[in-house]
C-alpha cells in the first residue's frame, strides 16, 4: 500500500467513530470513503452493530452490496443519522469541492438529508481558498455547450466536458460533467454556487457550503478530527 493509500485507509477506518447502533447512514463514493465501508461491513460482522445505508452512486451500492451492508432508498430512509464520505478539497469553513468520481449530485442529496456530515481525506485536500482542483459541475447533457459558455462568463480558466466531446463521461443519472477550472480564487463559495445553479441546464454543482460537520484527516504524523464550530456535531 503505497503512503497515500495508507492515509486514505486511516481517515476511513478512523470516521467510523461517529457511527453508533440504529445508525440510517449516507454511503459516500470515492477511493477514501471506500475504507469507512469496508469497516463499516466490518462493525457489521464482528461488532454486531445494525445499521442500514444510502449509497451516494452505483460504484458504492455494488461495494456495499458486495459487503453485505443492508442498504435503503433515499426515499424510504427518511432523515439520515450521517454521511461519511470523501471530498477533493476542504477550507477552514469546512465548505467543500466534491465530483471528482462524478457523484455530486447524489452525494449533495444524502448529505443535505443527514443531520451531519463528516468528510475522510488525507491532508492533501486542505486548502485556503477553494478552486485549484477544477470544479465539477454536472449539466443535462443536451445543452453542456450553452452551461459551459454561460460558467465560462464566470470561471478565469477552462470548462472542459469530461471524458471530451468524443466519449463524454456520463453519471449515475445520465448527466454530463463540466471541469471548471477556477484556480484558487472561490472566495465566497455560496454566491459562486447560486451564479451556477442559475443557469438553464445545471443540474447541480460540486460545491458544498455549511454541508460538512467534521473532517477526518490523516497526515503523516497523525490522524486528527477537526470538528466545525458550531456544527451539528460540535
Ligand atoms: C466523488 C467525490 C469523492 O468523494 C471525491 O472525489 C474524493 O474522492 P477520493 O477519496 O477518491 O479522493 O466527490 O464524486
Amino acid at each position: 500500500m503505497t503512503g497515500t493509500e495508507s492515509l486514505k485507509e486511516q481517515a476511513g477506518i478512523a470516521a467510523c467513530q461517529f457511527i453508533t447502533d440504529g445508525m440510517a447512514l449516507g454511503l459516500g463514493t470515492g477511493s477514501t470513503v471506500r475504507y469507512s465501508i469496508i469497516e463499516i461491513a466490518r462493525m457489521i460482522e464482528q461488532e454486531g452493530i445494525e445499521v442500514a445505508g444510502v449509497p451516494t452512486s452505483e460504484d458504492t451500492r455494488q461495494l456495499a452490496e458486495m459487503l453485505g451492508i443492508p442498504l435503503l432508498e433515499i426515499r424510504d430512509a427518511g432523515s439520515l443519522d450521517l454521511t461519511i464520505d470523501g471530498a477533493d478539497e476542504f477550507d477552514q469553513n469546512f465548505d467543500l469541492i466534491k465530483g471528482g468520481g462524478g457523484a455530486l449530485t447524489r452525494e449533495k442529496i444524502v448529505a443535505l438529508a443527514s443531520e451531519a456530515m463528516v468528510v475522510v481525506a488525507d491532508d492533501s485536500k486542505q486548502v485556503s481558498t477553494l478552486g485549484a482542483f477544477p470544479l465539477p459541475v454536472e449539466v443535462d447533457g443536451m445543452a453542456w455547450d450553452s452551461v459551459r459558455d454561460g460558467i465560462s462568463d464566470l470561471c478565469p480558466g477552462p470548462v472542459a466536458l469530461r471524458g471530451g466531446e468524443d466519449e463524454p463521461f456520463v453519471t449515475d443519472n445520465r448527466g454530463y460533467i463540466l471541469d471548471c477550472s477556477f484556480g484558487p480564487t472561490i472566495s465566497n463559495p455560496l454566491d459562486l454556487e447560486s451564479r451556477i445553479r442559475a443557469i438553464d441546464g445545471v443540474v447541480e454543482a460540486g460545491l458544498f457550503v455549511g454541508i460538512c460537520d467534521a473532517v477526518v484527516m490523516a497526515s503523516q504524523d497523525e490522524v486528527s478530527t477537526l470538528v466545525k464550530p458550531g456544527g451539528r456535531l460540535g
